[in-house]
């Protein structure tokens, strides 16, 4: 799968072995160390507490994941027709490969009509909510 390529090889600093995984076997394995408790093995979330991994959101608001990821999400979202008002705290100690792996295998997974986030797209997207949140 031409995917694959574009994940990004680098340690995740959680679990000492990953340093020798896959970039796709790390996001995924990010995603069940840091995402599933609330999101979800499934990404199906959790009645209107936690919204789920949907392909329609992530496409519309796919440059905003790594900052979503980086550093959270509050106030009222919509997904799959539900409106949403909490607060999820952002994950400021992933590197930029650790975003870029975990958000790629949320995009692959979930919103698979979706192209994955490129390197200099996961850079600027980081770039732009950075300033933001100055
Ligand atoms: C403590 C619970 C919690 C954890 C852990 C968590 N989230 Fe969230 N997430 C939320 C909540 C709650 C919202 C909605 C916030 C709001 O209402 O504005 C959200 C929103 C989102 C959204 C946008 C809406 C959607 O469903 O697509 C994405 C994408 C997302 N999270 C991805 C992640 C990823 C990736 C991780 C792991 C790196 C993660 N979250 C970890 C609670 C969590």
């Amino acid at each position: 799968m031409a995917i694959k390529r574009l994940f990004l090889f680098a340690c995740f600093t959680g679990i000492l072995s990953s340093c020798n995984q896959e970039p796709y076997q790390q996001g995924k394995n990010l995603y069940t160390y840091y995402c599933e408790s609330c999101h979800m093995a499934d990404g199906s979330g959790l009645a209107k507490l936690i919204p789920p991994m949907s392909e329609e959101y992530l496409s519309a608001h796919r440059m905003e994941i790594p900052c979503i990821v980086k550093y959270g999400q509050k106030g009222p979202i919509v997904v799959n027709g539900i409106e949403y008002d909490q607060q999820m705290e952002g994950f400021k100690h992933l590197t930029d490969a650790e975003i870029s792996n975990v958000v790629n295998y949320v995009l692959d997974k979930w919103a698979p009509g979706t192209s994955p986030l490129l390197p200099g797209e996961i850079a600027s997207a980081l770039a732009s909510c950075k300033e933001k949140t100055k």
